[in-house]
């Protein structure tokens, strides 16, 4: 494993790239109302990013064992988990979708993703939003030097366990850079004190998926979509995070990102 500590320079193009990634998802919000199709959506962010002069980092990615990904975003309905291609179904009353936008700027990459409810939702599927979005920043809230990588994936389990939603094991965040996934793999589960230590300049993403049922996936016939083998609800939050001296900076975040969370300022605060 080798991860890539970025440089001052490095730190200031990732900044450049994220920010503009959350800006995608700012300009979408707007659009996601019932009766869109994730295609439109799709459609929508590609027009976007040619305007802010970025380009997509999913569109034709082809990792090892995949077809190459057909969308210049993923979004992700209901009881799918994650990598939901772009389609000609419109978005309902009362669907929960998770938009995933990475954009490369200058060679670097910026990735990120959030939760959109469609009209009203059930209160299950607003909760599991919530608490996804809360577990996320729990575990981001680990980071600083010194501590592991099991802190961040503990913080995020235990939350989600004990509100009672599992944890999807087969994906994780991710280091990244001027490649789309580099190490370390960052797990939304394990043990504190466990893992890889931070250091000031490393950049990976936090982006739990967190089921309303049983953790189990399958993968659908596409060779991409992942869904809950129980088809319960599953939600998702990402952020790009650099580690800094003194603790963190999140890089994915703009003018229309979700507030962050009391717990989270409250202990900035604390510690400023
Ligand atoms: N953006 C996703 C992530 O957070 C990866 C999507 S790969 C794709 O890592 F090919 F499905 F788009
Ligand atoms: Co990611
Ligand atoms: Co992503």
């Amino acid at each position: 494993m080798t991860i890539i500590i970025k440089d001052a320079a490095g730190i200031a193009a990732m900044r450049e790239a994220c920010r503009l990634a959350s800006e995608v998802l700012d300009q979408l919000t707007p659009h996601i109302q019932p009766g869109i199709t994730t295609l439109e959506i799709d459609r929508l962010s590609a027009e976007m990013m040619r305007a802010q002069g970025t380009t997509s980092a999913t569109i034709g990615y082809q990792p090892p064992g995949y077809p190459p990904y057909p969308g210049h975003l993923c979004t992700s309905v209901n009881q799918v988990v994650c990598h939901g291609i772009p389609n000609d179904k419109p978005l309902k009353k009362g669907d929960i979708v998770n938009i995933d936008v990475t954009v490369i700027k200058d060679g670097w990459y910026g990735d990120n993703s959030r939760m959109f409810e469609i009209g009203e939702v059930s209160i299950a599927a607003k909760r599991l939003c919530a608490l996804t979005f809360d577990a996320m920043w729990l575990g981001i809230d680990q980071i600083k030097p010194g501590a592991r990588l099991g802190d961040i994936g503990h913080a995020i389990q235990k939350f989600a366990e004990g509100h009672g939603l599992s944890v999807v094991r087969e994906f994780c965040g991710h280091g990244v850079g001027q490649k789309f996934h580099e190490d370390p793999q960052v797990l939304h589960y394990g043990k504190p004190g466990t893992g890889e230590e931070l250091v000031p300049g490393m950049i990976f993403t936090v982006e739990p998926m967190i089921n309303l049922g049983r953790r189990d996936i399958k993968e659908m016939p596409d060779g991409w979509t992942i869904v809950t083998k129980d088809r319960s609800l599953s939600a998702q939050w990402e952020h790009t995070v650099l580690v800094t001296p003194t603790g963190y900076e999140v890089l994915t975040l703009s003018a229309g990102s979700p507030a962050t969370p009391d717990f989270v300022k409250g202990m900035a605060a604390a510690a400023a």
